[in-house]
Formats: structure tokens, C-alpha cells, sequence
């Protein structure tokens, strides 16, 4: 790996342990006004002082991100269909040179494996891994899901390993039954993703068990920006993720926080 690739994965994943608390609040790039994101600036700056890395768009970065946060960017550079249409058929929308201008470590691009458009969406992937090779910028792969597919090992196996073997740095994969053995097939770091909104404490377990079965953190969004108490939350989950806390320490940890918060 050249010192370029090196730096940027180190910035991603702290040294010390080789895991990552990520943020991802790139969701209004198919889904519009989300959620907990409405006003970006309001909700996720204060958050991103708790965040490894995060994963963005560029217009949201640009919107309602200080450019003084010195926080490792993710950007995401594969979009173009809403949730009104097949969401597999993504193209890259946003360049490496314009990727590089915004000073991001990685870029993020989605594969929709067993969905109609599966050559396309690895055609973006690849594409931005040879450009990304070039500048020492990591790709991250994410699995998103192709219609009709059943979300298990198997199929989150093939689409993990495939991304890995096409050459993406970083996969992004969800928590499955038997994942610790999709770890074992996958030979890069790999992160979760949160999925939808779910109670704080079986958040918290979900990060706990993606870390415990080999996962390399995790890239949750809206079970953070959502929750009753984003900052308390994305805290614990840091907690879970860089200090091995269980997951009664880290529900601890978030009432703590979330009752000091309510004094303010
Ligand atoms: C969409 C994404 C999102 O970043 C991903 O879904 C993570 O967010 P959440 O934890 O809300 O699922 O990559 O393709």
C-alpha cells in the first residue's frame, strides 16, 4: 500500500486498534429530506466532533458542515435514482478530481449484486478504484441490497467478497446471522451498517456483536441521528466500538449522558 492509501486508511481507522465509529448521513442523496437530517447543520455538526469518519454528500458537506471539522470524509459518489425508482440504477455522480477538491480521505460507492443493474453498479465501483488506485484514495464498497434478494450470509458473502476481490479498500456490509464467518471470506476491513431505526439498547447490541464477530466498526447512521439522543448514542457506541465496553456499560453510558443533557 503506498504511504498515500496508507495515511487515509490510518485516518479511517484509528491506529491504536484498527477500528471505526463512522457516521453516515449521506441518506438524502436518494431519500431527500430524511428524517433527523431535515437541517444538517443544526443536527449532525455537533455530532461529527464524535465521529471517526463521515460519510456524506458533497452538497450536505458544503450546506451544513464546518470545513474546520477535522474529520476524515467518506464521500459518497454514487447516486442518481430516488426512492421512487429502482434504486440500483446509480451512476457516479460526483468526480474524483471534485472528490479531491473537497479534501475527502475515501469515496463510497453502492453495488446492487443480483439486481438488474448488477454490471453497471460494479462498473462504478471498479472505475472509481482504478482512479482512486491512481491518487491513493480508498474506495469503500457498500452492499447495498438488489430487489428480491434474501439478506443472508450467503448472498452478503458473495456481494462483500466480490467488491474486495475487484479491488474496493473498505466494504460496507450489513449484520447477518453467521457473520463472523463472512469475515473470515472477506480479506479487507469491514463496516455495518445500522439499517433502520431500531431501540437504543438493540443498536447498541448490534454494534457490540458486528465488533465481537470481527467487524471493523461500524457506519451507522440512523440509528444515531434519530435516536432520542444522537450525541449520547453515537458516545456509547463509540464506547462499544474503541474500548470493548459491553453493552449494558454502553446503555449506561447513553442514559448518563442523555440525563446530563436534559439538565442543560
Ligand atoms: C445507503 C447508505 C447509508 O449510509 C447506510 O444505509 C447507513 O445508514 P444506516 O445506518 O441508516 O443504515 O450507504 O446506501
Amino acid at each position: 500500500m503506498n504511504w498515500g492509501m496508507q495515511n487515509r486508511m490510518s485516518r479511517i481507522f484509528q491506529p491504536h486498534d484498527g477500528r471505526t465509529t463512522m457516521l453516515a448521513v449521506d441518506h438524502g442523496y436518494f431519500l431527500g429530506p430524511t428524517s433527523g437530517l431535515e437541517d444538517m447543520k443544526t443536527s449532525i455538526d455537533p455530532l461529527v466532533q464524535y465521529a471517526d469518519c463521515l460519510m456524506v454528500t458533497r452538497g450536505a458537506l458544503r450546506c451544513s458542515i464546518s470545513p474546520d471539522h477535522n474529520v476524515p470524509v467518506m464521500l459518497r459518489v454514487s447516486g442518481g435514482s430516488s426512492v421512487l425508482k429502482d434504486l440500483s440504477d446509480e451512476e457516479i455522480y460526483n468526480s474524483l478530481e471534485d472528490a479531491i477538491r473537497i479534501n475527502a480521505t475515501g469515496v463510497a460507492v453502492s453495488i446492487f449484486i443480483g439486481s438488474a443493474n448488477e454490471r453497471q453498479t460494479v462498473t462504478n465501483l471498479t472505475k472509481m478504484i482504478n482512479e482512486g488506485e491512481r491518487y491513493g484514495i480508498p474506495v469503500l464498497a457498500v452492499t447495498a441490497v438488489g430487489k428480491d434478494m434474501v439478506r443472508d450470509e450467503r448472498y452478503f458473502s458473495l456481494c462483500s467478497r466480490m467488491a474486495a476481490e475487484l479491488g474496493a479498500r473498505i466494504v460496507k456490509t450489513y449484520y447477518c446471522d453467521g457473520f463472523a464467518d463472512l469475515i473470515k471470506k472477506v480479506p479487507v476491513p469491514v463496516v455495518v451498517a445500522g439499517g433502520k431505526k431500531i431501540p437504543e439498547k438493540d443498536a447498541l447490541q448490534l454494534a457490540y456483536n458486528c465488533v465481537s464477530d470481527g467487524a471493523a466498526g461500524v457506519d451507522m447512521g440512523r440509528n444515531i441521528f434519530q435516536s432520542e439522543c444522537p450525541s449520547a448514542m453515537i458516545q456509547a457506541v463509540r464506547h462499544i466500538i474503541h474500548d470493548n465496553a459491553t453493552v449494558d456499560k454502553a446503555w449506561e453510558m447513553f442514559n448518563t449522558l442523555k440525563s446530563e443533557m436534559a439538565k442543560k
